[in-house]
Parts: structure tokens; C-alpha cells; sequence
């Protein structure tokens, strides 16, 4: 029994920002996955481990298969559920994936030795802020699905070792709505995340060196091109 999440975590993993009746269709009507996949995903729903949702992993596959990625950088490994989807879905790529949770360690590293059949993983154990400035430049695609707080705390030294051209995305950036909202009407609990969250819209959304898109997809993803060596974020 894992003892990291409990089922009160990551409420707003259940507020969905589309019509609950449009979230179904996109659930059960894409292409569903195969084990292992499959059972990563049905053991991380038993544990309340948040992963990326079906349609998150729909989107990822068309994703991937269209930008063929070579070098790829994960923050976030949880059980390595996405980290095994991406390896799947760029089959020429290798992945860095960083989490700094021991229990989740241990699983995500199980897993690799099980699954990772090309060997195009490599997981790095401690806190992103940490092990970032320590990694070589040259990804050219970035999933941040971490703590939610620190994405704009960890850009500046992503966007550094990225390829100009290269894609971030970032997960679960809407908080549930609560981002569209002024701040006294944010749970306290939730507040550091809602500034961290408006800092990285700000940072990026109208910044002239990244082209950006944002998609209502699962709670939200923020989509982000790097258009020149030189970036400055907006504060
Ligand atoms: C949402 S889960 C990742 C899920 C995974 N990407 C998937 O979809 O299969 C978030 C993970 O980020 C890790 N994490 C949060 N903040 C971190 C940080 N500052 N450095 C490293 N890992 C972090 C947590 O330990 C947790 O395992």
C-alpha cells in the first residue's frame, strides 16, 4: 500500500475544466492502452498516485509521434507511468526523469527494470532545483509535472537547456479554475500554488521569444515553443 497520497490528495484532479459528458467521450472513445501501460495506470488510480489522465496520454501520443523527439527531459516520475509512455511513443529518444519522493522512486524504478526494454531511461533521484543546473544542455522536449508551485522557479533553467524549437509542456496548470479567479476566493491551502501558477502565465503567455498555447486538456496544459537562444521572462 503506498503511503505518499491519500484519496483527499490532488482534489483538483476531480474538477474537471470541460463538461463532465465531453471528459467521458474523450476518456472511453480514444484509443484505450495495452499492458503494461494499462496496469501501471490501473495501479496508480487504486494508490491515488496522480498520473497523466486518458486524454492527456492520447494527446502525448500524437504529440510525440509528430515531433519525433530525441532528447527528452521529465520533471516528475511518480511510478513512471508517462515516463514509460513517452519511451514508448519516441522510441529513439532518451529520457532524464527526476523525482525526488523515495516511495515513488522505488516503484518508478521497478518498473524501468521491467519495462524499459530499449534501456532509453535514466532517473535521477533528489529535488529538481537541485539537480537542474547540474544536467547538459540540449533537450528538445520537457514535460514538468511536479510540484505545481515551483514550475516557474524551475523555467528559467529548463528553457536554458533547451534546443531553440524545443517544446515544453506543463501540466495541470488551471488549478481546477481556480486560476481565473482573484486570489481571496482561492482555498488558503491552495494560494502559493495560485501565485506560482500566475507568475508562470505572466512569465510566459505574451513573452516575445516563446510562441504558447494552452489546452483545456485534463487541468490544463501550457504549451511552450522556445524561439530564440536568449529569453527573457517576464515578471
Ligand atoms: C503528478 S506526479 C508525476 C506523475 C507522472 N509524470 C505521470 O504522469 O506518470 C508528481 C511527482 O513529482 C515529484 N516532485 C514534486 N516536486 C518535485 C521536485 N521539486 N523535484 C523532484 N520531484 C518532484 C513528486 O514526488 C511526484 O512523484
Amino acid at each position: 500500500m503506498v503511503q505518499t497520497y491519500s484519496q483527499k490528495a490532488n482534489h483538483n484532479m476531480r474538477r474537471p475544466v470541460v463538461k463532465e459528458e465531453v471528459l467521458h467521450y474523450m476518456r472511453t472513445r480514444q484509443k484505450q492502452l495495452d499492458d503494461p501501460l494499462k496496469s501501471l495506470e490501473d495501479f496508480a488510480h487504486q494508490e491515488n498516485i496522480p498520473i497523466i489522465q486518458p486524454e492527456v496520454v492520447a494527446y502525448f501520443r500524437f504529440l510525440l509521434e509528430v515531433l519525433n523527439p530525441q532528447s527528452i527531459l521529465e520533471i516528475g516520475t511518480a511510478i513512471g507511468f508517462s515516463t514509460l509512455l513517452m519511451a514508448d511513443c519516441a522510441p529513439q529518444a532518451s529520457i532524464t526523469t527526476i523525482d525526488r519522493n523515495e516511495e515513488m522512486i522505488a516503484l518508478a524504478k521497478d518498473n524501468f527494470a521491467r519495462y524499459d526494454i530499449r534501456q532509453q531511461i535514466e532517473l535521477i533521484e533528489g529535488d529538481a532545483i537541485n539537480i537542474l543546473p547540474t544536467l547538459e544542455d540540449g533537450y528538445d522536449f520537457v514535460f514538468m509535472d511536479s510540484a505545481k508551485s515551483k514550475y516557474i522557479v524551475f523555467l528559467p533553467e529548463v528553457l536554458q537547456r533547451l534546443q531553440v524549437g524545443g517544446i515544453i509542456v506543463i501540466d495541470d496548470v488551471f488549478q481546477g479554475g481556480d486560476l481565473t479567479k482573484p486570489i481571496q476566493e482561492v482555498r488558503r491551502g491552495q494560494r502559493t500554488i495560485y501565485r506560482g501558477l500566475q507568475r508562470l502565465m505572466k512569465a510566459t503567455l505574451n513573452n516575445p521569444g516563446l510562441t504558447t498555447s494552452l489546452l483545456p486538456l485534463s487541468d490544463g496544459l501550457l504549451m511552450v515553443r522556445k524561439n530564440s537562444s536568449e529569453i527573457t521572462l517576464l515578471d
